[in-house]
Formats: structure tokens, C-alpha cells, sequence
């Protein structure tokens, strides 16, 4: 069997990559490293890092640390500078070359980890606030709640059928707000969750199963998934909790001729440094769900993940609030996103390996 040349396994990435020879020299690039470092593979190959960024470059002291210690190394969200004034941020990621391991594979991150790291952090934030309101709502508004309930049964028994319809209407509004504030306790929660190795198919499967006997009878739900992904650590009834409300908004977005996809990946490199520091965390399980909708309304884009944002007659807007405090608590990202041809709505959620 062939086995493709480094060159062929580079070129086909999107990531700018370039292989790295045991005595330093940046032999290969693939078009995605020319483009982002504006220099050529030949113009790397003999010139060398220099031939990019100019001398004494970050890339070039991470290497040189790659070599010396015999392992990977990174950097986050570096200012890379270029000759001509132009800075780009990056993560620099730097490894061994898995059969070769005298060659290095340097990567830059340009879809800026920065960015969700701090887009991460605003969940956070936003399911915090969330979580005082919540407390406050749950002990304020339950008790009394109980007593109007009792009150109109009382009310019913002494009633006649007009009456008693709108008895029976007072009871079923103050069984739907219950249950509201039964939805926003769960933000009060703020105890460490427990986690342990899931099978994440597992999993969707079963979320799978509970939508198509709910909410997405009809729909096509299709599912495309890396069969080798190693167990996420999780918590099983959260993550259910995660994909449902997912599964719900892409099924009420698309109505009777949704096509949802459900689909994994293992993305090696991307990390985040966890909210008050401490060492990175690599993310390497994506789970996407797509809809073929017309997306998140221009307005609220932004806001998506905070409590209360919504834009559904009846809707609360804490489905994707719960879902990013959830994803927060595994110590994973959620992002929302457009895009392919044609277009379509993306919710992408990273979660850490078991055992990581
Ligand atoms: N797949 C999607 N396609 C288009 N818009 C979406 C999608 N998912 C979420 N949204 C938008 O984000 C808003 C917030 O979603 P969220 O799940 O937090 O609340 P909700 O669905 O409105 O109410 P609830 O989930 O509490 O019933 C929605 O009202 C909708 O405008
Ligand atoms: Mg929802």
C-alpha cells in the first residue's frame, strides 16, 4: 500500500502547517502556511524562519524549545510580526512528527482559540448572573405559587363548569411558571459536576430517540459520526440535557422540512486555557449540530448563550443558557456559527477526553 509524503498529508490541510527538518530548516509548507506567513516553501527552505518573520522570531525560539526538551510546545494567542508592520494572532503549536520524531510539524491557529476562550468566559459570566436571579426567583415566587394553587382548587370544588375552567386555568399557569423556576434552579447549582468516561454516540443516540419521539416526529435527522473517539468526561443526564435543547431549537428553526445532522470529530490542537488560569486544556471531541434554517436572528446573534435572550413566542431563552452553563461545568466551549453552501446553522461544542 502507498503511503502519501508528508507534502501530500500537508497540502491537503487547512491549517497552516510546516514541517520543520532535524537541523532547523522549515523544509515544507503547505499553501495555507505560504498564505498566512506570505513567504514561499522555496523562500523557507532556504532562507528559514527569517524568510517570514525576520530574524529572532517567537517560531523560531519555539522550535529551537522542541528540539532541546524532545517534545511538543505551544504558545497561545501570539502576536506574530511581519516584515512590512502586518501582526496576525496565532496559536503556534509545535510536535514531533509521529514516525520521524527528529522532524517537527509547526501549526498556526488563526481561528483565534483567543476568542472563544474569552467568548467562554462570557458564559460563564452570563450563567453566574443567571444564577443569583434564579436563587432569588426560586424562594421568592414557589411558596406563594403553592398557595394560589391550593386556593383555586378550593375555588373549583365550590364552582360550576364556567368557574371551574378558569380554575383549571389559574392551576395549569402555575404549574408552567413551576416548572420555569424549577428550569432556572438548575443554574443555582454551582457545585463541581461529576464526570465520568461516556460514550458521547452513546449518548446522541438517545437524544436521538427521545427527539424523534418529541419534538422532531417527521424530521430527518441524520447522524455522521468518528466511530474511533475515545469516551468524553461527562456527566450523562447533562450532556442528554445539552443535545436535546440543541436538537429542539434546530427542529423549531426548520419546521416540517428540517434536515438536522448530528455529527463528531477528533480535533487534534485546539485548546483553552480554563477560566482563572492554571495549564491548557485540550478540547479534542467536537460534536456539531446543524439545521438547514435560516439561523440565529441578526440581533440576538451575540447573545444567544445569555439567560432570557429569546426570540419564540412562549420561548424562555434558557435552553441555551442552561446548555452553555452545562458545557462550561466539563470544562468545554460551545460556539454558534454559519456557514457552508448553502448556508446553515452550526452549534459546535469541544469537550475534554476522559482520563485527560
Ligand atoms: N438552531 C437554531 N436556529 C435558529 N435560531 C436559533 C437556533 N437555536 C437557537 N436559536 C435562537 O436563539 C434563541 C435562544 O434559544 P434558547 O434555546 O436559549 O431559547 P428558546 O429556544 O427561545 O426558549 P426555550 O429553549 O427556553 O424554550 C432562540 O429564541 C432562537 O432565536
Ligand atoms: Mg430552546
Amino acid at each position: 500500500m502507498d503511503r502519501a509524503g508528508p507534502a501530500e498529508l500537508l497540502s491537503g490541510l487547512a491549517v497552516p502547517a510546516v514541517l520543520v527538518r532535524p537541523d532547523g530548516m522549515p523544509v515544507i509548507a503547505n499553501i495555507a502556511a505560504e498564505t498566512f506567513l506570505n513567504a514561499s516553501q522555496m523562500a523557507l527552505a532556504e532562507r528559514g524562519w527569517a524568510a517570514a518573520f525576520g530574524r529572532g522570531a517567537i517560531v523560531e525560539r519555539l522550535v529551537q524549545r522542541a528540539f532541546d526538551e524532545g517534545g511538543s510546545c505551544a504558545a497561545y494567542d501570539v502576536a506574530l510580526q511581519f516584515p512590512g508592520g502586518r501582526i496576525a494572532r496565532a496559536d503556534v503549536l509545535v510536535a514531533p512528527v509521529g514516525d520521524r520524531p527528529d522532524w517537527l510539524t509547526v501549526a498556526f491557529q488563526t481561528r483565534s482559540v483567543a476568542t472563544m476562550v474569552e467568548r467562554q468566559v462570557q458564559q460563564q459570566g452570563a450563567a453566574r448572573s443567571a444564577v443569583g436571579v434564579a436563587a432569588m426567583l426560586a424562594h421568592e415566587i414557589k411558596n406563594p405559587l403553592s398557595g394560589i394553587r391550593g386556593a383555586a382548587q378550593l375555588l373549583a370544588s365550590g364552582s360550576d363548569a364556567d368557574g371551574r375552567e378558569l380554575t383549571d386555568l389559574i392551576v395549569a399557569e402555575v404549574d408552567r411558571i413551576a416548572k420555569l423556576v424549577d428550569r432556572m434552579e438548575s443554574f443555582t447549582d454551582t457545585r463541581p459536576m461529576a464526570l465520568k468516561p461516556e460514550n458521547i454516540h452513546e449518548v446522541l443516540g438517545h437524544v436521538r430517540k427521545l427527539a424523534e419521539q418529541g419534538f422532531a416526529q417527521g424530521l430527518s435527522i441524520k447522524e455522521r459520526y468518528d466511530p474511533s473517539l475515545p469516551p468524553v468526561a461527562a456527566n450523562r443526564d447533562a450532556l442528554v440535557q445539552v443535545f436535546l435543547n440543541l436538537l429542539k431549537n434546530a427542529a423549531e428553526a426548520t419546521g416540517q422540512k428540517g434536515r438536522i445532522q448530528m455529527t463528531t470529530a477528533f480535533r487534534t490542537g485546539l485548546k483553552v486555557r480554563p477560566e482563572g488560569g492554571g495549564a491548557p486544556v485540550s478540547l479534542p471531541i467536537e460534536v456539531r449540530i446543524i439545521d438547514n434554517g435560516p439561523g440565529v436572528p441578526a440581533g440576538i446573534a451575540d447573545h444567544v448563550f445569555e439567560p432570557f435572550i429569546t426570540s419564540k413566542r412562549g420561548g424562555s431563552g434558557l435552553g441555551l443558557a442552561l446548555v452553555a452553563k452545562i458545557v462550561a461545568d466539563h470544562g468545554g466551549v460551545i460556539e454558534y456559527e454559519r456557514s457552508g453552501d448553502p448556508e446553515q446553522t452550526i452549534f459546535r461544542v469541544l469537550l475534554p477526553v476522559a482520563g485527560a
